[in-house]
C-alpha cells in the first residue's frame, strides 16, 4: 500500500501514445504520481487520499513533454536566416561562421542560456542536441542542461576536414578532447554523454575509426546526420569510394547499431540503408522544417518506415528548421506525409497517433521511461491550457490536434519533470 502523503493526483484529460497506432485518452481523470513516477490513472482516487495533494488541472490536457530528437543548439540565433540557400552553400555562409563564435564562452553561455528556457518554453523536455566543436562551450551547455532539469543527450562536435580553416579540429585533438569529455561525464544524471561526427563529408576515416573506438570502450551513443541531400551523398560518395553508402561508413567504423545511434534526415535510404536501421538501437529523425527549408530533394518516407518498424522521432533541426515546437513539428509530419504521397501514392498519409507517437513515446525511448503515463514513467508532463481557442464539444484527441495545429506555448499552462515544476 503507497504512503500517500508522498505522492499526488494530478486531475485532467489525461492523453499519451500506447503504440504508433493507438492514443490513449482518459477524460476527467486522475494521475496519481509518487516521488515523480506515475503509479496509474483512476476514474476514483483511492479512500483516504489527502485532498491537499489533488492537483486540479480542470477540463485542461495533460500530455508527455515533447522529444527533440535532433537540434543544433549554437544554430539558435541564426533560425530564418539563409533559408533560400541549398544545404552545403548554407553551411558554408551561415552556419560555419556562426558556430565559430562559440570559441568564446560568454557568447556560448548566453546563447545556450536562451536555447534551453526556449526549448522549455515550447514543451521540449527530452532532448538530443548537437554542440559545436569547442571543449569549454560543450561543457557550458553540458552544466545549464542540468541546471534547468532537462532529460538530454549531448557531447562535443567532431569535424576534420572540409570544413573552413577558422572550424576544423586536428584530429588527435579532436579525439582527446572527446574522451576527455566523456569521461568527464560518466557519472548518472538526466543528461548523458553522446559521440557527435557532423557528417561523414566532415570527418576523416581516422577521425571516424576513433570515434567508434570510443563510442565502444565507454558504450557511448552516436548521434549524427545521414541520407540527407542528393548533394552531400554525392559528396560523401565521392570521398568514401571503399564504401557503399553512408550507413555503411559509419557501420564499418562502429558508429552504427552497436551502441544506441541516432541519424537526422534519412531522407534517401536504399535497401541496403534501411537493412542497417531496422535495429532496436538505431533511430531515424524526420526533420520536417528543415527539410522544406534547406536539405530539400527529397522528403522522408515517414509512413513506410514506420510500417517497417524502423524507430522514428521528430527534430526540430534548428537552424535549418526554423521553430522549436515539436507540437508544429507533428503538425509538419502529418502535411509533409500528404506532400509527399501527392508524387508516391504508394504510401498513405502520416496520422495524428503516429506523429504524437514519434513526438513522445517513440523518442523517449532513448532516455527510458519518458514520453507515456504508463506505470513505472517519469511525470515530465505538459498542461495544455486551450481555452483561448472557440467551439465546444470537441473530444480530448481532437482539442490535442488543434492545439499542435493552432497553439503555440501561450497554451502550456504548466511543465512538469519528474514532478516539478519548470517555470520559464
Ligand atoms: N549536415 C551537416 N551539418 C548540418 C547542419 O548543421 N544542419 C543540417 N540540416 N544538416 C547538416
Ligand atoms: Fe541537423
Amino acid at each position: 500500500m503507497e504512503d500517500y502523503q508522498k505522492c499526488k493526483a494530478y486531475r485532467g484529460n489525461v492523453i499519451y501514445s500506447k503504440n504508433k497506432d493507438t492514443l490513449i485518452s482518459k477524460e476527467n481523470s486522475y494521475m496519481l504520481v509518487c516521488e515523480g513516477i506515475v503509479k496509474g490513472i483512476f476514474k476514483e482516487l483511492p479512500n483516504g487520499f489527502p485532498k491537499e495533494n489533488i492537483i486540479d488541472w480542470g477540463n485542461k490536457l495533460i500530455i508527455p513533454g515533447f522529444c527533440d530528437m535532433h537540434v543544433h543548439a549554437p544554430q539558435f540565433l541564426q533560425r530564418g536566416m539563409g533559408m533560400d540557400r541549398e544545404l552545403l552553400d548554407w553551411l558554408k555562409t551561415y552556419t560555419y561562421p556562426n558556430e565559430s563564435k562559440f570559441k568564446d564562452p560568454n557568447h556560448a553561455r548566453e546563447v545556450y542560456s536562451l536555447f534551453v528556457d526556449e526549448l522549455l518554453r515550447q514543451g521540449t523536455l527530452h532532448v538530443n542536441i548537437f554542440p559545436s566543436i569547442h571543449y569549454e562551450a560543450s561543457e557550458i551547455l553540458f552544466e545549464i542542461l542540468e541546471q534547468r532539469g532537462l532529460f538530454a543527450f549531448t557531447g562535443k562536435l567532431n569535424m576534420d576536414q572540409n570544413s573552413p580553416e577558422y572550424y576544423i579540429e586536428d584530429t588527435e585533438k579532436s579525439l582527446v578532447d572527446t574522451e576527455k569529455f566523456i569521461q568527464k561525464h560518466q557519472k548518472d544524471g538526466n543528461v548523458k554523454v553522446s559521440i557527435v561526427p557532423r557528417f561523414t563529408i566532415t570527418c576523416s576515416e581516422k577521425l571516424l575509426a576513433g570515434l567508434g573506438s570510443l563510442s565502444e570502450k565507454y558504450g557511448v551513443p552516436v548521434h549524427s546526420h545521414m541520407c540527407e541531400a542528393v548533394n552531400t551523398i554525392k559528396v560523401s560518395q565521392e570521398l568514401f569510394p571503399d564504401y557503399k553508402n553512408e550507413a555503411e561508413i559509419f557501420y564499418q567504423n562502429n558508429l552504427l547499431g552497436q551502441r544506441p545511434t541516432i541519424m537526422a534526415h534519412c531522407i534517401f535510404m536504399d535497401d541496403e540503408v534501411l537493412k542497417l536501421m531496422k535495429n532496436p538501437s538505431c533511430m531515424a529523425v524526420h526533420c520536417p522544417d528543415a527539410t522544406a527549408n534547406i536539405n530539400a530533394g527529397g522528403i522522408m518516407p515517414v509512413k513506410k518506415l514506420l510500417e517497417m518498424g524502423i524507430n522514428l522521432a521528430i527534430g526540430s533541426d534548428i537552424g535549418s528548421g526554423a521553430n522549436l515546437s515539436i507540437a508544429r513539428g507533428i503538425a509538419s509530419t502529418i502535411q509533409h506525409s500528404k506532400i509527399r504521397n501527392m508524387f508516391d501514392s504508394q504510401w498513405d498519409a502520416v496520422t495524428l497517433p503516429e506523429a504524437f507517437y514519434m513526438a513522445t513515446r517513440s523518442g523517449g525511448r532513448y532516455f527510458k521511461n519518458v514520453g507515456a503515463f504508463e506505470e513505472g514513467y517519469c511525470f515530465n508532463a505538459l498542461v495544455i491550457d486551450d481555452s483561448n481557442m472557440p467551439g465546444e464539444g470537441f473530444t480530448p484527441v481532437e482539442r490535442l490536434e488543434r492545439f499542435c495545429y493552432l497553439g503555440d506555448d501561450r497554451n502550456i499552462a504548466m511543465r512538469y519533470i519528474l514532478e516539478k515544476e519548470i517555470l520559464v
